[in-house]
């Protein structure tokens, strides 16, 4: 897709550089722990855009991969795993059907990149190929909306911010013009991307479109492809936030593990 926020990766990265990437990685490892996996010798990232993730692994001796379907998106992070000379590497892959060298301990889809997988069938797919390329006893975390953002019973993330760096000023509208097809159960938008440096401005724009999925709907997709089940639920990324109703609790993060 022309002017999609994934194939201008320096744009991408500094859109989500909000982020605590290194606060996330404790997290996953502890939570990975409580679920059961005690050690973490090898991981990939699914969707990974610029990998802070998988590379955040990969500084910690974690042999890292990193999965993407943009080649200019899997190009950046292959180029940042190489200036850090960091164990493992980015495949331009589609995450529904990819296959690693070797089996992995454990897999993370992390911000709503989930959410990319449009129907039953796509979501099924996935499961069986992330379960396919995990140890026995594997880890699968994934990141996606609370449901009171799914449902619309109330907004627990923004989406339009700005950030700068460099002298360079980045808008970033996220399909806050989205609208819902109720039947296919998936919102259509518009990302926006407006930089501003030294007086000029360019706008980035491209469709965007997300799968709504609830718990229940996720439930039953888990089922459904029979390689996993729930093996912890938080709020938020720490593991002291339980996933519930409150107000703190503004995610909705699943740990999968795979049956053996
Ligand atoms: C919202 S970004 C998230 C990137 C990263 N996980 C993060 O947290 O910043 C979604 C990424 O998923 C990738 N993607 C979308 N569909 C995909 C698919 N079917 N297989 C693999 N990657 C995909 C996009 O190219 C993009 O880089």
């Amino acid at each position: 897709m022309p002017n999609s926020p994934y194939q201008h990766p320096e744009l991408y990265e500094l859109a989500f550089s909000w982020r605590n990437y290194k606060k996330a990685v404790d997290f996953i490892s502890e939570a990975a722990a409580l679920a059961g996996l005690a050690e973490i010798r090898s991981m990939v990232e699914l969707g990974c855009g610029p990998g802070q993730y998988c590379r955040e692994f990969a500084r910690r001796s974690v042999v890292s991969y990193g999965v993407d379907l943009c080649p200019e998106m899997a190009l950046y992070a292959q180029k940042l795993y190489d200036e850090e000379k960091l164990p493992g590497y980015v495949l331009e892959a589609d995450f529904r059907r990819f296959k690693l060298e070797q089996p992995v301990d454990l897999a993370v889809c992390m911000m709503a990149t989930f959410n990319l997988l449009l129907t039953n069938e796509d979501v099924v797919s996935h499961f069986g190929s992330v379960a396919d390329n995990l140890t026995g006893g594997g880890i699968y975390l994934i990141e996606l909306p609370h449901p009171r953002d799914t449902f619309r019973a109330d907004s627990c993330t923004e989406n339009k911010w700005e950030m700068e760096k460099d002298g360079l000023k980045l808008s970033i509208d996220w399909a806050s013009d989205s609208v819902t097809d109720p039947i296919a159960e998936i919102d259509r938008g518009t990302v926006r991307l407006t930089t501003t440096e030294d007086g000029v401005t360019r706008i980035f724009e491209s469709p965007e479109a997300a799968r709504r999925l609830g718990l229940g709907h996720l439930k039953a997709l888990i089922d459904q492809s029979g390689r996993f089940e729930i093996a912890g639920m938080y709020g938020d990324l720490d593991v002291n936030r339980l996933f519930d109703n409150t107000k703190k609790s503004w995610r909705m993060i699943v740990l999968l593990r795979k049956r053996r």
